[in-house]
Protein backbone atom coordinates (compact mmCIF):
# COMPACT_ATOMS: atom_id res chain seq x y z
CA UNK A 1 0.00 0.00 0.00
CA UNK A 2 1.34 2.80 -0.89
CA UNK A 3 1.79 5.86 2.36
CA UNK A 4 0.76 9.87 2.36
CA UNK A 5 3.23 11.95 0.78
CA UNK A 6 5.99 12.02 3.33
CA UNK A 7 6.78 15.78 5.25
CA UNK A 8 9.86 17.78 3.87
CA UNK A 9 12.86 17.36 5.72
CA UNK A 10 15.41 20.30 6.42
CA UNK A 11 18.83 19.48 4.95
CA UNK A 12 20.73 17.31 2.73
CA UNK A 13 22.21 15.88 5.58
CA UNK A 14 18.26 14.92 6.73
CA UNK A 15 17.88 13.24 3.44
CA UNK A 16 21.35 11.49 3.19
CA UNK A 17 19.53 9.43 6.32
CA UNK A 18 16.69 7.74 4.53
CA UNK A 19 17.07 4.77 2.62
CA UNK A 20 17.12 4.63 -0.90
CA UNK A 21 13.59 2.98 -0.79
CA UNK A 22 12.08 6.35 1.17
CA UNK A 23 14.01 8.42 -1.38
CA UNK A 24 12.76 6.88 -3.97
CA UNK A 25 9.23 6.79 -2.94
CA UNK A 26 9.45 11.04 -1.65
CA UNK A 27 11.19 11.89 -5.04
CA UNK A 28 7.94 9.99 -6.71
CA UNK A 29 5.19 12.09 -4.68
CA UNK A 30 6.90 15.32 -4.77
CA UNK A 31 7.39 14.89 -8.76
CA UNK A 32 3.40 14.16 -8.92
CA UNK A 33 2.63 16.60 -6.53
CA UNK A 34 4.64 19.64 -8.65
CA UNK A 35 4.23 17.97 -12.52
CA UNK A 36 8.23 17.38 -12.33
CA UNK A 37 9.73 15.99 -14.82
CA UNK A 38 13.56 14.04 -14.00
CA UNK A 39 15.95 14.18 -16.52
CA UNK A 40 19.03 12.15 -15.83
CA UNK A 41 22.17 11.75 -18.43
CA UNK A 42 23.58 8.51 -19.12
CA UNK A 43 26.45 8.84 -16.79
CA UNK A 44 24.02 9.43 -13.80
CA UNK A 45 24.51 6.81 -10.76
CA UNK A 46 22.15 3.68 -10.92
CA UNK A 47 19.84 5.43 -8.23
CA UNK A 48 19.43 8.54 -9.87
CA UNK A 49 19.15 6.73 -13.00
CA UNK A 50 16.04 4.70 -11.49
CA UNK A 51 14.27 7.74 -10.51
CA UNK A 52 14.47 9.89 -13.69
CA UNK A 53 11.37 10.06 -16.14
CA UNK A 54 14.19 9.54 -19.00
CA UNK A 55 18.07 9.16 -19.43
CA UNK A 56 20.04 9.67 -22.69
CA UNK A 57 22.32 11.55 -24.11
CA UNK A 58 22.52 15.68 -24.27
CA UNK A 59 20.85 15.46 -27.61
CA UNK A 60 18.27 13.47 -26.41
CA UNK A 61 17.81 15.35 -23.11
CA UNK A 62 18.07 18.45 -25.11
CA UNK A 63 14.81 17.35 -26.86
CA UNK A 64 12.85 16.00 -24.27
CA UNK A 65 13.61 19.54 -22.16
CA UNK A 66 11.69 21.40 -25.28
CA UNK A 67 9.26 19.18 -25.48
CA UNK A 68 8.11 18.37 -22.04
CA UNK A 69 4.83 19.45 -20.56
CA UNK A 70 5.65 19.13 -16.94
CA UNK A 71 6.20 22.68 -15.52
CA UNK A 72 9.19 21.83 -13.40
CA UNK A 73 12.35 20.35 -14.78
CA UNK A 74 15.01 18.39 -12.39
CA UNK A 75 18.39 18.26 -14.32
CA UNK A 76 20.11 14.94 -13.12
CA UNK A 77 23.69 16.49 -15.06
CA UNK A 78 26.22 18.61 -15.52
CA UNK A 79 25.21 22.68 -15.00
CA UNK A 80 25.34 23.44 -19.00
CA UNK A 81 22.78 20.65 -19.38
CA UNK A 82 20.38 22.07 -17.21
CA UNK A 83 20.96 25.65 -18.95
CA UNK A 84 20.56 24.11 -22.17
CA UNK A 85 17.20 22.55 -20.67
CA UNK A 86 15.97 26.78 -19.48
CA UNK A 87 17.01 28.32 -22.46
CA UNK A 88 14.81 25.57 -24.39
CA UNK A 89 12.17 25.97 -21.96
CA UNK A 90 11.96 29.29 -20.50
CA UNK A 91 8.45 29.14 -18.92
CA UNK A 92 9.58 26.02 -16.69
CA UNK A 93 11.16 26.29 -13.64
CA UNK A 94 14.70 24.76 -14.41
CA UNK A 95 16.14 22.66 -10.74
CA UNK A 96 19.71 21.23 -10.03
CA UNK A 97 20.40 19.31 -7.25
CA UNK A 98 24.14 20.25 -6.88
CA UNK A 99 24.83 23.22 -8.65
CA UNK A 100 28.70 22.46 -8.50
CA UNK A 101 28.38 20.17 -11.27
CA UNK A 102 29.98 21.68 -13.61
CA UNK A 103 31.70 20.53 -16.97
CA UNK A 104 35.26 21.67 -16.75
CA UNK A 105 35.46 21.50 -20.66
CA UNK A 106 32.87 23.90 -21.03
CA UNK A 107 34.80 26.35 -18.62
CA UNK A 108 37.38 26.07 -20.86
CA UNK A 109 35.89 29.10 -22.79
CA UNK A 110 33.75 32.37 -22.20
CA UNK A 111 31.68 34.52 -24.15
CA UNK A 112 34.22 37.00 -23.86
CA UNK A 113 36.93 34.95 -25.01
CA UNK A 114 34.86 33.81 -28.26
CA UNK A 115 34.24 37.17 -29.04
CA UNK A 116 38.08 38.18 -29.23
CA UNK A 117 38.54 34.91 -31.67
CA UNK A 118 35.49 36.14 -33.85
CA UNK A 119 37.15 39.58 -34.05
CA UNK A 120 39.73 37.61 -35.60
CA UNK A 121 38.00 35.81 -37.89
CA UNK A 122 34.72 38.07 -38.95
CA UNK A 123 34.04 35.60 -41.72
CA UNK A 124 33.71 32.46 -39.75
CA UNK A 125 30.95 30.47 -38.70
CA UNK A 126 30.87 29.58 -35.04
CA UNK A 127 29.60 25.78 -34.01
CA UNK A 128 29.31 25.41 -30.29
CA UNK A 129 29.14 22.14 -28.55
CA UNK A 130 26.58 22.07 -26.24
CA UNK A 131 29.15 21.51 -23.43
CA UNK A 132 29.79 25.02 -23.29
CA UNK A 133 27.92 27.78 -21.10
CA UNK A 134 25.02 30.09 -22.34
CA UNK A 135 26.60 32.62 -22.99
CA UNK A 136 28.96 31.42 -25.48
CA UNK A 137 26.00 29.43 -27.32
CA UNK A 138 24.79 33.26 -27.55
CA UNK A 139 28.23 33.93 -29.24
CA UNK A 140 27.67 30.85 -31.83
CA UNK A 141 25.75 30.31 -35.00
CA UNK A 142 24.74 26.87 -34.75
CA UNK A 143 25.21 24.32 -31.41
CA UNK A 144 26.42 20.44 -31.37
CA UNK A 145 25.87 17.04 -29.28
CA UNK A 146 28.26 14.74 -29.76
CA UNK A 147 25.60 12.49 -31.93
CA UNK A 148 25.06 14.88 -34.78
CA UNK A 149 28.69 16.99 -35.02
CA UNK A 150 29.70 16.25 -38.28
CA UNK A 151 25.77 16.80 -39.57
CA UNK A 152 25.67 20.06 -38.47
CA UNK A 153 29.04 21.21 -39.67
CA UNK A 154 27.85 19.78 -42.83
CA UNK A 155 25.56 22.13 -43.01
CA UNK A 156 27.57 25.16 -43.33
CA UNK A 157 29.07 25.43 -46.67
CA UNK A 158 32.30 23.83 -47.60
CA UNK A 159 33.73 27.52 -48.18
CA UNK A 160 33.52 28.85 -45.00
CA UNK A 161 35.62 28.94 -42.38
CA UNK A 162 34.18 27.23 -38.75
CA UNK A 163 35.68 28.58 -35.20
CA UNK A 164 34.43 25.70 -33.18
CA UNK A 165 34.46 25.53 -29.47
CA UNK A 166 35.41 24.00 -27.06
CA UNK A 167 36.60 20.67 -27.89
CA UNK A 168 39.48 20.23 -29.61
CA UNK A 169 38.91 16.64 -29.87
CA UNK A 170 35.93 16.76 -31.58
CA UNK A 171 36.84 19.49 -33.73
CA UNK A 172 39.52 16.92 -35.14
CA UNK A 173 37.19 14.29 -35.36
CA UNK A 174 35.08 16.24 -37.70
CA UNK A 175 37.98 17.37 -39.83
CA UNK A 176 38.71 13.76 -40.41
CA UNK A 177 35.29 12.97 -40.95
CA UNK A 178 34.43 15.80 -43.27
CA UNK A 179 37.69 16.36 -44.75
CA UNK A 180 37.82 20.50 -44.08
CA UNK A 181 40.55 22.54 -43.99
CA UNK A 182 38.57 25.37 -42.48
CA UNK A 183 38.18 24.45 -38.96
CA UNK A 184 39.57 27.04 -36.46
CA UNK A 185 39.42 24.56 -32.97
CA UNK A 186 39.25 25.99 -29.38
CA UNK A 187 41.98 24.31 -27.59
CA UNK A 188 39.55 22.81 -24.91
CA UNK A 189 39.06 19.45 -23.79
CA UNK A 190 37.32 16.59 -21.56
CA UNK A 191 39.87 15.42 -19.20
CA UNK A 192 38.06 12.28 -18.79
CA UNK A 193 38.24 11.11 -22.30
CA UNK A 194 41.57 13.28 -23.21
CA UNK A 195 43.30 11.20 -20.34
CA UNK A 196 41.99 7.96 -21.76
CA UNK A 197 45.71 6.59 -23.76
CA UNK A 198 46.43 3.79 -26.28
CA UNK A 199 48.59 1.77 -23.83
CA UNK A 200 45.27 0.91 -22.10
CA UNK A 201 43.42 0.47 -25.47
CA UNK A 202 46.32 -2.10 -26.48
CA UNK A 203 46.25 -3.81 -22.99
CA UNK A 204 42.38 -4.51 -23.05
CA UNK A 205 42.72 -5.44 -26.51
CA UNK A 206 44.97 -8.21 -26.00
CA UNK A 207 42.81 -9.21 -23.41
CA UNK A 208 39.52 -8.94 -25.51
CA UNK A 209 40.62 -9.61 -29.09
CA UNK A 210 37.24 -9.93 -30.39
CA UNK A 211 35.81 -6.86 -28.79
CA UNK A 212 34.29 -4.30 -31.01
CA UNK A 213 35.75 -1.02 -30.33
CA UNK A 214 33.61 1.51 -29.27
CA UNK A 215 34.91 5.11 -28.47
CA UNK A 216 33.21 8.55 -27.62
CA UNK A 217 34.18 11.66 -30.29
CA UNK A 218 35.56 13.33 -27.25
CA UNK A 219 38.70 10.88 -26.87
CA UNK A 220 41.72 11.77 -28.49
CA UNK A 221 42.15 11.03 -32.63
CA UNK A 222 45.02 8.48 -31.91
CA UNK A 223 42.68 6.81 -29.87
CA UNK A 224 39.42 7.42 -32.28
CA UNK A 225 41.79 5.85 -35.09
CA UNK A 226 41.45 2.82 -33.51
CA UNK A 227 37.90 2.41 -32.70
CA UNK A 228 35.46 0.27 -34.82
CA UNK A 229 32.70 2.74 -34.04
CA UNK A 230 32.58 6.46 -32.93
CA UNK A 231 29.48 7.50 -31.33
CA UNK A 232 27.46 9.36 -28.46
CA UNK A 233 26.66 7.33 -24.93
CA UNK A 234 23.22 7.12 -26.48
CA UNK A 235 24.63 5.19 -29.36
CA UNK A 236 27.02 3.48 -27.05
CA UNK A 237 23.69 2.05 -25.36
CA UNK A 238 21.85 0.60 -28.46
CA UNK A 239 25.37 -0.82 -29.51
CA UNK A 240 24.95 -2.80 -25.58
CA UNK A 241 21.85 -4.12 -26.80
CA UNK A 242 23.25 -6.27 -29.87
CA UNK A 243 26.80 -6.99 -29.18
CA UNK A 244 28.21 -9.47 -26.26
CA UNK A 245 31.58 -7.98 -26.10
CA UNK A 246 32.91 -4.88 -26.05
CA UNK A 247 35.82 -2.37 -25.20
CA UNK A 248 34.26 0.88 -24.83
CA UNK A 249 35.73 4.37 -24.32
CA UNK A 250 33.86 6.56 -22.14
CA UNK A 251 33.03 7.37 -18.68
CA UNK A 252 33.39 4.41 -16.37
CA UNK A 253 29.93 4.69 -14.91
CA UNK A 254 28.02 4.09 -18.24
CA UNK A 255 30.48 0.95 -19.22
CA UNK A 256 29.31 -0.53 -15.49
CA UNK A 257 25.60 0.22 -15.84
CA UNK A 258 25.64 -1.18 -19.43
CA UNK A 259 27.06 -4.56 -17.59
CA UNK A 260 24.78 -4.50 -14.65
CA UNK A 261 21.60 -4.18 -17.07
CA UNK A 262 23.49 -7.41 -19.46
CA UNK A 263 25.31 -9.81 -16.88
CA UNK A 264 25.98 -12.04 -19.46
CA UNK A 265 27.69 -10.28 -21.75
CA UNK A 266 30.90 -8.33 -21.70
CA UNK A 267 31.74 -4.97 -21.80
CA UNK A 268 35.15 -3.98 -20.68
CA UNK A 269 36.19 0.38 -19.83
CA UNK A 270 38.47 1.25 -22.04
CA UNK A 271 40.31 3.27 -18.80
CA UNK A 272 38.91 2.25 -15.41
CA UNK A 273 39.82 5.53 -14.31
CA UNK A 274 37.58 7.33 -16.59
CA UNK A 275 35.16 8.84 -14.01
CA UNK A 276 33.16 12.42 -14.25
CA UNK A 277 32.94 13.66 -10.47
CA UNK A 278 30.94 15.95 -11.44
CA UNK A 279 28.59 14.07 -13.17
CA UNK A 280 28.71 12.04 -9.92
CA UNK A 281 27.92 15.17 -7.99
CA UNK A 282 24.23 14.53 -8.16
CA UNK A 283 22.67 12.12 -5.64
CA UNK A 284 19.28 10.49 -4.72
CA UNK A 285 19.25 12.72 -1.41
CA UNK A 286 20.09 16.07 -2.80
CA UNK A 287 17.68 15.43 -5.68
CA UNK A 288 14.74 14.55 -3.05
CA UNK A 289 15.96 18.08 -0.88
CA UNK A 290 16.24 19.71 -4.49
CA UNK A 291 12.35 18.68 -5.32
CA UNK A 292 10.98 19.64 -1.74
CA UNK A 293 12.88 22.68 -1.48
CA UNK A 294 12.75 24.02 -5.28
CA UNK A 295 16.07 24.37 -5.11
CA UNK A 296 18.51 24.86 -6.65
CA UNK A 297 17.47 27.31 -10.01
CA UNK A 298 18.82 27.67 -13.24
CA UNK A 299 18.47 30.85 -14.60
CA UNK A 300 20.05 33.45 -17.34
CA UNK A 301 19.71 36.99 -18.69
CA UNK A 302 16.46 36.80 -21.49
CA UNK A 303 18.77 38.47 -23.69
CA UNK A 304 21.09 35.96 -23.92
CA UNK A 305 18.55 33.12 -23.37
CA UNK A 306 17.01 34.22 -26.58
CA UNK A 307 20.63 34.18 -28.54
CA UNK A 308 21.44 30.90 -27.02
CA UNK A 309 17.66 29.15 -28.34
CA UNK A 310 18.91 30.40 -32.05
CA UNK A 311 21.71 28.37 -31.83
CA UNK A 312 20.20 25.36 -30.26
CA UNK A 313 17.14 25.20 -32.20
CA UNK A 314 19.15 25.22 -35.55
CA UNK A 315 20.62 22.49 -34.30
CA UNK A 316 17.40 20.73 -33.66
CA UNK A 317 16.35 21.32 -36.53
CA UNK A 318 19.11 19.56 -37.97
CA UNK A 319 18.66 17.02 -36.41
CA UNK A 320 15.16 16.80 -37.50
CA UNK A 321 14.56 16.83 -33.80
CA UNK A 322 15.54 13.76 -31.79
CA UNK A 323 14.42 10.32 -33.52
CA UNK A 324 14.95 6.74 -32.32
CA UNK A 325 17.47 5.64 -35.07
CA UNK A 326 15.62 3.65 -38.09
CA UNK A 327 15.92 -0.39 -38.27
CA UNK A 328 18.62 0.12 -40.98
CA UNK A 329 20.67 2.82 -39.26
CA UNK A 330 20.16 0.74 -35.85
CA UNK A 331 21.38 -2.77 -37.91
CA UNK A 332 24.44 -0.51 -39.88
CA UNK A 333 25.26 0.65 -36.53
CA UNK A 334 25.40 -2.41 -34.43
CA UNK A 335 27.56 -4.66 -36.94
CA UNK A 336 30.32 -1.72 -37.15
CA UNK A 337 29.52 -1.23 -40.81
CA UNK A 338 29.68 2.47 -40.15
CA UNK A 339 32.76 2.62 -38.99
CA UNK A 340 33.35 5.91 -37.41
CA UNK A 341 29.58 6.61 -37.83
CA UNK A 342 28.54 9.62 -35.96
CA UNK A 343 25.51 7.69 -34.19
CA UNK A 344 23.23 10.65 -35.37
CA UNK A 345 19.50 10.50 -34.89
P1 LIG B 1 26.80 12.67 -24.92
O1 LIG B 1 26.14 13.78 -25.62
O2 LIG B 1 27.38 11.64 -25.84
O3 LIG B 1 25.90 12.05 -23.91
O4 LIG B 1 28.08 13.23 -24.15
C1 LIG B 1 27.98 14.23 -23.18
C2 LIG B 1 29.22 14.34 -22.41
O5 LIG B 1 29.37 15.22 -21.58
C3 LIG B 1 30.28 13.39 -22.68
O6 LIG B 1 31.35 13.61 -21.86
FE1 LIG C 1 32.24 17.48 -19.07
FE2 LIG C 1 33.85 15.44 -19.59
FE3 LIG C 1 32.26 15.32 -17.48
FE4 LIG C 1 31.26 15.13 -19.99
S1 LIG C 1 32.63 13.69 -18.95
S2 LIG C 1 30.47 16.36 -18.32
S3 LIG C 1 32.60 16.57 -21.06
S4 LIG C 1 33.96 16.78 -17.82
Amino acid sequence: MIRPAPPTLKTVRDYAALSHEDLAERIWWRKKDLNAVILGHNYQDLEIQAVSDFVGDSLALSQEAADTEADIIVFCGVHFMAETAKILSPQKLVLMPDPGAGCPMADFVTGEGLRKLKSQHPDAAVVAYVNSSADVKAESDICCTSANAVAVVESIPADRPIIFVPDRNLAQWIIDQTGRDNIIPWEGYCHVHDDMVLDELEFAKEDHPNALVVIHPEARQELLDQADVVTSTSGMVRMAAEHDELIIGTERGLVDKLQKDYPEKNFIPLSKAAICGNMKANTTAKLSWSLDHLRFEVSMPEEIRARAETSLQRMLEISGGWQAPTPEQERLEMAGIRSKGCGCA
